[in-house]
Order: C-alpha cells, then sequence, then structure tokens
C-alpha cells in the first residue's frame, strides 16, 4: 500500500476539527490495515495468529475493524474482556494475559470460553484450579515466562527482566508446569513472554525466544505433549518521529527459529504498532503567552488527553494543520510551513508537567490554530481521564473519503456519572 492512502490532506483533518470540536482523536483506518498487512508479510513463512494488545486503544469501533482484519484479541481485565465480546470477538479468539487477574475475572474468562489464559503466578494457577478442577473440557492455560532479558525502552515500559512484577521466573517455570499437568480442569498449551513496549531492537527478542525454546523442550522432556503454541508477545517499537521503529522483517527473524525449532504456533500480541501512527490528537491553540524568554502555545488538550509526554517524556510529532498532507504511515510526518522558533506547546491542566511538546520548532501558530499531535493512536485515549473535571474527547475514524464520530465527546453530566451528594447511609 503506498504512501498516499496512508496520508490525510490538512483541510480534511480541519473538517473534522470544525464538526466535532476539539480536542479530537482521529485515526485512519487504512494505516491500521496496511500495518496488519505488513505484520502478516513478515511472518508468513511460518503459522502464526496476531492478537491485537486492546489496551494499546480499546475504542470498539477499532477493535470491530481488527476482528475483521482477521485477528484475535489480548486482553488483560475483565474490562477489556467485556469490551472484546461487545466487539463481536469470539471467546475462542481471546488471550487474557496481565498479572493481576481477580478470581471473578478468572471466572469470566472461563465462562466466556476464553482461548488461552496466561498465568503469570503460582498463585493465579491456585485460583484459576480451584474454579476448574472439576470441570468437563479442560480450560487452556499458557504460562508467561519472565525471561530475564534487557531492553532498551523506557524503564517504565520495560518488563522482562528478572525481578520485576512481570511473568513466572525461569526458574519456577517447570515446577508451576508440573501443577498444571497434575491439575484437573485445565491443559497446558503455551509458553510465553512480553518483553516489554517500545522495544527497537531485535536482540532482546531473540534471546528471549531462545529462553523460550529452551523451557518448551524441558516441558516435552516432562512428558507434557499438550503445547500448541508459544507466545512472543508484543513491544514492536514505532518511529514516533525519531526513527525508532522495529522493521517487522527484523522482528520475525528473530522469532520464526522459535516456531521453527518447536514446531508451535507462533501467538503475537502487538498494540502500539497497528494503532499507533494511525492516530493523530487533534487540538487548538487557546492562547499565546511569553514568559522568561520563552514562547508558550497554551492548547485545548493535556495530560488528561495524551499523558505519554508528562508520564514518560514520550517525545510526539506536532504539527500545524494545514492545506498539506499529514502521513498516517509506518514515518510520521507532518508537512507544515517552515518553522518560525522554538514553543512549548502546554495543556490547560494545573500541573507544571502538564505539556504535549517542548522547546519545539514549529510553523507560526495562533489562538484558533490547528495543530495535530501525531503518533497518539496507542495509548492515547486509553490513558486518558477527566482530570480538572475535562471531559474526555472525540474519537473519529476516517476510511477513505469518510470519517464518522466513533466516540461522543463526553458531556459535563457524564462527569458526574455515580456520584452522589447524599450517601446511603449504612451503620458499621
Ligand atoms: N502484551 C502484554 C502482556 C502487554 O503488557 C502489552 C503492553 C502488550 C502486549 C502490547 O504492547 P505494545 O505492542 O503495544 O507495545 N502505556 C505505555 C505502554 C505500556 C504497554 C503495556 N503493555 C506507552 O504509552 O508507551
Amino acid at each position: 500500500m503506498g504512501q498516499g492512502v496512508l496520508s490525510i490532506p490538512g483541510t480534511a483533518l480541519g473538517r473534522v476539527a470544525e464538526v466535532t470540536g476539539t480536542p479530537v482523536y482521529v485515526y485512519n483506518a487504512q494505516a491500521i490495515r496496511s500495518q496488519h498487512a505488513a505484520l502478516r508479510s513478515a511472518l508468513a513463512a511460518v503459522p502464526h495468529r496476531i492478537h491485537y494488545s486492546v489496551k494499546a486503544n480499546s475504542s470498539l469501533a477499532i477493535l470491530d475493524l481488527l476482528r475483521r482484519e482477521g485477528m484475535g484479541a489480548d486482553i488483560v481485565s475483565g474490562g477489556e474482556l467485556y469490551r472484546a465480546l461487545r466487539a463481536g470477538f469470539r471467546g475462542s479468539d481471546i488471550v487474557f494475559s496481565g498479572v493481576g487477574k481477580r478470581p471473578d475475572e478468572l471466572a469470566g474468562a472461563v465462562a466466556a470460553g476464553v482461548g488461552l489464559i496466561n498465568l503469570e503466578s503460582e498463585g493465579e494457577f491456585e485460583a484459576l484450579a480451584g474454579m476448574v478442577a472439576r470441570r468437563s473440557g479442560p480450560v487452556n492455560v499458557g504460562v508467561r515466562v519472565n525471561p530475564d532479558v534487557t531492553t532498551e525502552t523506557h524503564p517504565y515500559t520495560q518488563t522482562g527482566k528478572s525481578g520485576m512484577k512481570f511473568g513466572v521466573p525461569l526458574d519456577q517455570v517447570i515446577g508451576l508446569v508440573r501443577r498444571i499437568a497434575a491439575a484437573g480442569g485445565m491443559e497446558l498449551r503455551s509458553l510465553g513472554m512480553h518483553i516489554g513496549s517500545q522495544v527497537s531492537q531485535a536482540d532482546p527478542y531473540r534471546r528471549g525466544a531462545a529462553k523460550l525454546a529452551e523451557l518448551v523442550n524441558l516441558v516435552r522432556a516432562e512428558g507434557i505433549t499438550t503445547l500448541t503454541s508459544v507466545d512472543v508477545g508484543g513491544g514492536l517499537a514505532i518511529d514516533y518521529g525519531r526513527g525508532q521503529a522495529l522493521d517487522p522483517a527484523a522482528f520475525a527473524e528473530a522469532v520464526i527459529p522459535l516456531a521453527r525449532s518447536t514446531g508451535l504456533t507462533l501467538l503475537l500480541e502487538p498494540g502500539r504498532f497497528l494503532v499507533g501512527n494511525a492516530g493523530v490528537l487533534l487540538t487548538r491553540v487557546l492562547y499565546h503567552k511569553r514568559s522568561g524568554g520563552r514562547e508558550i502555545l497554551v492548547m485545548d488538550a493535556g495530560m488528561n488527553d495524551l499523558l505519554r509526554p508528562s508520564l514518560y517524556q514520550a517525545h510526539h510529532e506536532v504539527t500545524v494543520v494545514n492545506s498539506r498532507p499529514i502521513s498516517f504511515g509506518p514515518s510520521p510526518h507532518g508537512v507544515g510551513a517552515r518553522a518560525t522558533g522554538s514553543v512549548d506547546i502546554v495543556g490547560p491542566n494545573c500541573e507544571t508537567g502538564d505539556f504535549l511538546a517542548l522547546d519545539r520548532a514549529l510553523p507560526r501558530a495562533e489562538p484558533g490554530s490547528l495543530l495535530a499531535v501525531l503518533g497518539a493512536g496507542a495509548y492515547g485515549f486509553g490513558m486518558s481521564s477527566n482530570y480538572n473535571s475535562r471531559p474526555r474527547a472525540a474519537e473519529v475514524l476516517m476510511d477513505g473519503e469518510r470519517f464518522g464520530v466513533i466516540r461522543a465527546r463526553e458531556a459535563p453530566e457524564d462527569l458526574l456519572r455515580g456520584e452522589t451528594v447524599t450517601p446511603a447511609w449504612e451503620s458499621l
């Protein structure tokens, strides 16, 4: 798919902003499909199945799009299970990961016939075992291994190192596998890992995959022959404008040997790779001020809409929306007029850490100008909040020549849902 369909003229984005108001997230359906096609073709040589990591962007219309693409869903909570089912995923096409699944969430997953429950601790195994011991049809489980590999990504998005809360430590895996094999009501189907997010190098995947391959051999040496898949997680990095993307071919080259040597189906749980650069956040300049020699643009979107800059000091390209096209492709860039100076692009919230971008060269922008924050399709809306009692933004899907609202902007009454001034008091 050429760059053409992945670019959207600024005028079209301007029209969306006029219709919906700002802030608004805009997603390009064709960009999502194109990322899926790239991943699928990189892995074509081996049997594989992609489960979209719902947390990256869990809006129903996005889930529906990915389901129609033929993907399964990777979930981490009862809420995500609810969403995935509502978006039409069959239970059997859902993988349940996550470090702290509550007993009621496990029970919900069993009831929904979830295809694979990835266990992350002995305690979780015991909770599930207690529930399914006397079931006739076994529940399919996997073990998420902590492969003890280092990734060069933000410390907050590393997950595969020993001592972290994620996964079962390498030296405990076989013990747990034995307990699973001996338990009634469950069948060991998979060993897996998820080593981190925005992982830009293939090598950690190669090292992790090698450890999984060794474990598969050890499991088989135990006489356990029920494995059908190996789950290499998600985490593939995208380009946020600084060239950090992990080439799907390099990723594939790192994990394909695992599928080949074990003869098992490769499972993947990517989120960001599929949707990250397919989304932008449109926001308008409210005010322009100068202070201490700095130029400051106060926007109508801030950390409550897009937390990543504040939480991870994450870099997002920001561009002024004019008539020129904005790319939703693998290497996003917005072509604006020539930059005139350096500005801080800040949010309206009462927090010093509330900014979208600091010290950026930006074409001239004034109150009313529309800006696009690129690479906002993953962990954007999903991590947004009502902080400062701001209603959450609207979301729009574009597909070719069409666009449609997929989530209405929250209204003030949404802010108060479930609240009461007078509690129904109960005695202690
Ligand atoms: N599988 C599991 C078990 C995960 O925990 C995650 C992400 C994924 C798959 C998908 O990772 P992805 O392919 O999207 O990198 N909020 C952070 C990212 C945290 C990711 C948490 N887990 C951010 O904004 O960068």
